[in-house]
């Protein structure tokens, strides 16, 4: 029946991580049944709800138990333990594989989200590999009177479509192993190691050795766990003696590499092949998920790509052929891990839909013995008849008997050749498992370094001992008093650990990179149970003690993040809840009080510390592969860009720089991961298989070099140009900082904006307006005009060098550049534009009242094209400016694209006659105008003091100074801005002391004083002449009234 065989689908939430709790994350995932609801943290109305074959909730409602276990808090609590998943899930495979199916269990989810938790288990929570051997075994056990039982156990890795056997003994085949395809067996890994085992201890100690083997690949090939796919394979063969039957089965147990897709945000095209190739099995098995979900649903379907990677071809049977299969899915309950979750459900919901064909296996193996005992039968009964016939005996019968003898002796070898294999497995077993109990006694005597690895499953797996007297430790495998570990930047004879008089010290050899609880080291360092050691570029290490100095402390907060955190303390990169004691709360409930960091933040500070390791490593791999360029991380603050100048969030981006010719170039963070990926590969290819000194003979074409990339102008900084006094008509002269990412002064801006006619003419006093909204509807034209730029950090730097100053104006679709301006510190720009808002609309008041300009400052290189202006989309009025406030323009038959501007000209040129026109008489009335106000100044003075002004321009002339009261307090309050700018900028130096604490503390007072005086200052004076004016105005109208 084709709905027996449908892909079984479960999913589990796990509990929340100490990131999660840490940034207060809330739970967007709720279970009913076997439904299962997310919700969109954005947008709580959005829900979605699937429902699968099985639901595991094992997120809250638990406890550890006194054996380490985590259990239901209360007995028949919802909280799903690992027996639970064993039962729904591990039960059905071991049936499966008893009755002879294939079987296969597939766990899928983002990095982090519980597969190898699942599926391998930690500690004494066992997942369902261990425990489905476990009760394998137990059965087989059980029947052993009636069933013999065989089992081959392999375990492999694929880390960048390279298989990896992870059980083999001899050293790893460069480029790993091949993936060949018969037609009896489809396709199957060439020459991996197929151990035979009888009990699930062995198969355990096997899972133990495929592990430390993957830690040493990973430092090895300096290769991300979370990016391979580890295959567990155990084929089972069962002779029924008694039946003559024999039935196989082959079980994939499958722990997939994290699902993380690059999300769309942070994705720009990448001139090298980009990140969602990285893991081109991962991309191939969803779409053949997806050709088979669609297949199933009767939609047409010519080709499943199962050919287009390494996984795919290895689980094919797995995935719509003979097997039964199942599949995890695991999630992350938290907000922040929304979109992952929201797409693995997607994942499963499809996954779901698949049908297998499963039918009972006959081993070939047994074929073949019944085939040769068949032929056998048939090669007497000639023989018999031979002997009857007594024609050409002799030599008939000699070949029938050598045929024969052959092929009893294949029956016999295929018969001995399990126990064979058993025996020598078994020996091989026994030799590790005295290795085992070996390091177990050292552990005991010894002070260690213990690995710690990003990816929790791999930590702790290598120990190395320091035993007494000097011992070197580096590549180098040379004398017995050598430890010998592998890693980027790892010297051949890397550092020495003295341990005498009860105490261990590490001294580094000259040149090796050392660092000791986050600081560079460069002498003999006394070490402390539990110190944090670095070696060369990311190889971490956990230094434990003699064991009198153990106690009872809990190592597991020393995880690879502590060691980061750590690294980016030391880099005045600090958050200071995590560097807090905490025990890890295991309730599952967020912890209180570590919720009030800005989870904004503590995402940038976990994104910054995850790239700490890589960056070190790509600055490793250029210096080995002589690309001269250094990377660098730098947290961006996005308020640069923000046109209200908001200080909210922060971004990660690495600048990369040429040693060379000091050229720069600034990648984002998820443009540097994948290019750190491309760059593995390069190394690999260059260093890690063929010899170091070779690196430079094989120069990269620089169109595939993932170090290089031609040069693009660079955002040095940028400065905000408020743009309120444009509401008031107030011209406004301005010299703007310009503030790198960082919030360093990039220079100096100066720059006007000035309120005009549509012809471009200033406005005088008379036009400054009282009431902004009087602007509402009417027509408001300026220019802004940049003058010169000083003191270019980016020419001090280095003096081939340019710039240009971007900026985009509310509603216009395109940014504007002035020209490059180069090799000059202080550059004149001279640049100026005219706008025009044909009616101005309340959106471009709010505007103007409440934003500013961003004038973004870019850096040029030699050799980097220009940004030039693109006139696409923008319109102009016949005088030549540029149309704002689009929405409310007028009539566009006064509007022309710039296009149709030379059709234009003749009527600009009457225009413009017609305005010199206006000019000339505009002129004569001033004067006119002049000369009256003299008269009238005159006449009023002659006419008497302590007699009441008269004048019937009372109006007005007040309505002129309280403008004039308001551009005095408009510009002391650009200067109150600019001073809480400075303000908000200044903090305290990466190694302030005490006393530097204190300077700043002083200095902070000032400021803020400062601050406090021009404010009241400003608003005082507003006061008072504004009083002065309400006050005159009202002797005024008292006295004429
Ligand atoms: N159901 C669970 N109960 C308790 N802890 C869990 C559970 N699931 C996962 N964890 C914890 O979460 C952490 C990450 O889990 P795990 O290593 O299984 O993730 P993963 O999906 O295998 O990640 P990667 O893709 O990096 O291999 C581990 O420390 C693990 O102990
Ligand atoms: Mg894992």
């Amino acid at each position: 029946m084709a709905g027996k065989d449908c892909v079984k689908v479960a999913v589990r939430v796990r509990p929340f991580n100490k990131r999660e709790r840490e940034a207060g994350s809330r739970c967007v995932v709720s279970m009913s049944g076997n439904a299962i609801t997310i919700q969109d943290p954005r947008n709580p109305h959005t829900r979605r709800t699937f429902t699968f074959d099985y639901a595991f909730w094992s997120h809250s409602g638990f406890i550890r138990n006194r054996d380490g276990l985590f259990v239901a808090e209360e007995p028949g609590g919802r909280y799903a333990d690992q027996g639970n998943v064993f039962n729904d899930l591990g039960q059905g495979i071991l049936e499966n594989a008893l009755q002879g199916y294939n079987a296969t269990l597939l766990a899928y989810g983002q990095t982090g989200s519980g597969k190898s938790y699942s599926m391998v288990g930690y500690g004494p929570n066992k997942g369902l590999v261990p425990t489905l051997c476990e009760r394998l075994f137990r059965a087989v056990k059980a029947n052993q009177e009636s069933c013999q039982c065989q089992m081959l156990f392999s375990m492999l890795e694929i880390y960048n479509e390279q298989v990896i056997d992870l059980l083999s003994k001899g050293g790893r085949s460069p480029g790993g192993l091949r993936v060949r395809e018969d037609q009896q067996r489809g396709f199957y890994v060439e020459g991996l190691r197929r151990v035979p085992c009888d009990s699930a201890e062995q198969v355990e100690q096997l899972m133990e050795q495929g592990t430390r083997t993957r830690t040493t690949a990973a430092t090895h090939i300096n290769a991300n766990s979370s990016r391979s796919h580890m295959l567990i394979s155990a084929q089972l063969k069962q002779i029924f003696t008694e039946e003559n039957i024999t039935k196989q089965s082959n079980i994939n147990l499958v722990d997939l590499a994290g699902s993380e897709r690059q999300r769309c945000s942070g994705l720009e095209a990448d001139r090298l092949k980009e990140g969602t190739a990285i893991n081109v099995s991962l991309t191939t098995l969803g779409n053949v998920i997806s050709s088979l979900a669609d297949a199933a649903l009767g939609k047409k379907v010519v080709h499943i790509p199962y050919r287009d990677s390494v996984l795919t071809k290895l689980l094919q049977s797995a995935l719509g052929g003979n097997s039964r299969t199942v599949m995890i899915a695991t999630l992350s309950p938290s907000d922040i891990c929304y979109e992952e979750s929201l797409s693995t459900l997607r994942y499963a919901e499809r996954a779901k839909r698949i049908q297998n064909k499963a039918v009972v296996n006959e081993s070939p193996t047994e074929r073949l013995v019944k085939e040769l005992k068949a032929e056998n039968a048939k090669l007497l009964l000639r023989l018999s008849r031979l002997g009857q016939d007594g024609r050409k005996t002799e030599e008939e019968s000699k070949e029938l008997r050598r045929l024969l003898t052959h092929n009893e002796m294949q029956i016999k070898a295929i018969q001995t050749l399990w126990e064979h294999h058993l025996q020598e497995a078994l020996k091989d077993w026994e030799t590790q498992y005295a290795t085992i109990t070996q390091e177990r006694r050292m552990m005991q005597m010894h002070p260690y370094i213990l690995n710690i690895n990003e990816d929790p499953q791999l930590s702790g797996v290598v120990k190395l001992f320091i035993q007494e007297g000097d011992w070197d430790i580096g590549l180098s495998e040379g004398t017995s008093r050598t430890i010998t570990i592998k890693g980027l930047g790892i010297q051949e004879r890397h550092a020495v650990f003295t341990n005498e008089d009860r105490g261990v010290s590490i001294t580094p050899v000259s040149g090796a990179k050392l660092m000791v609880n986050g600081l560079p080291i460069t002498y003999r360092t006394e070490l402390q149970h539990l110190d944090r050691l670095i070696l060369g570029s990311s190889s971490t290490y956990l230094f434990v003690g003699f064991p009198c100095e153990r106690g009872a402390e809990d190592w597991s907060r020393y995880d690879y993040d502590y060691f980061q955190s750590e690294l980016a303390a030391a880099a005045g990169i600090h958050i200071p809840t995590l560097c807090e004691e905490q025990s890890p709360g295991v309730s599952g409930e967020p912890s209180v009080g570590l919720a009030q960091t800005d989870p904004s933040l503590l995402a940038v500070f976990y994104d910054y510390i995850k790239l700490i390791p890589m960056v070190t490593e790509a600055n490793q791999m250029s210096q080995e592969l002589n690309k001269g360029v250094e990377f660098k991380l730098e947290i961006k603050n996005l308020a640069m860009s923000d046109c209200r100048g908001r200080d909210l969030e922060k971004d990660i981006a690495v600048r990369v720089t040429s040693l060379e010719n000091k050229q720069v170039w600034m990648w984002s963070k998820v443009k540097f991961v994948n290019r750190k990926f491309l760059m593995e590969e390069v190394y690999q290819q260059q260093v890690g298989s063929g010899g170091r000194q070779e690196a430079e003979r094989q120069p990269l074409p620089r169109d595939r070099d993932p170090f290089w990339d031609p040069l693009e102008p660079l955002h040095l900084g940028s400065a905000h140009l408020w743009l309120q006094s444009l509401a008031f008509r107030i011209p406004l002269e301005e010299q703007v900082e310009v503030l790198g990412p960082e919030g360093t002064e990039e220079a100096i801006l100066q720059a006007q904006l000035l309120p005009c006619s549509p012809m471009g003419l200033p406005l005088g006093e008379e036009d400054i307006l009282i009431d902004p909204t009087e602007l509402l509807g009417k027509r408001l034209d300026f220019q802004l005009f940049l003058e010169q730029c000083c003191g270019l950090r980016w020419l001090k730097e280095a003096k081939n060098r340019g710039v240009q100053i971007g900026f985009r104006v509310y509603d216009c679709p395109q940014t504007f550049y002035t020209p490059a301006v180069w090799h000059n510190v202080n550059p004149l720009l001279e640049h100026r534009l005219h706008f025009s808002a044909m009616r101005t609309s309340q959106d471009l008041l709010n505007y103007l009242q409440s934003s500013a300009l961003v004038l973004e400052l870019w850096g040029l290189q030699e050799g980097c094209a220009d940004m030039v202006s693109s006139m696409e989309g923008l319109r102009m009025t016949p005088e030549g400016s540029f149309i704002i406030d689009k929405a409310s323009a007028p009539d566009p038959s006064v509007l022309e694209s710039p296009g149709c501007v030379s059709d234009l000209r003749s009527s600009m040129r009457a225009l413009h006659q017609d305005l010199e026109q206006l000019r000339s008489a505009n002129a004569a009335l001033r004067k006119e105008n002049n000369t009256l106000r003299e008269q009238l100044n005159r006449g009023s003075e002659s006419a008497g003091r302590g007699r009441p002004e008269r004048r019937g321009s009372l109006r007005p002339s007040c309505d002129a100074e309280l403008a004039r009261a308001l551009k005095v307090f408009y510009h002391s309050m650009t200067s109150v801005r600019a001073q809480l700018q400075r303000l908000r900028r200044h903090r305290p130096s990466e190694e302030a002391d005490l006393l530097g604490l204190r300077l700043f503390v002083d200095e902070q007072s000032r400021l803020l004083r400062d601050f406090g005086e021009q404010l009241e200052e400003s608003v005082t004076a507003l006061k008072q002449d504004v009083a002065a004016i309400v006050r005159r105005k009202r002797e005024r109208s008292g006295i004429w009234s």
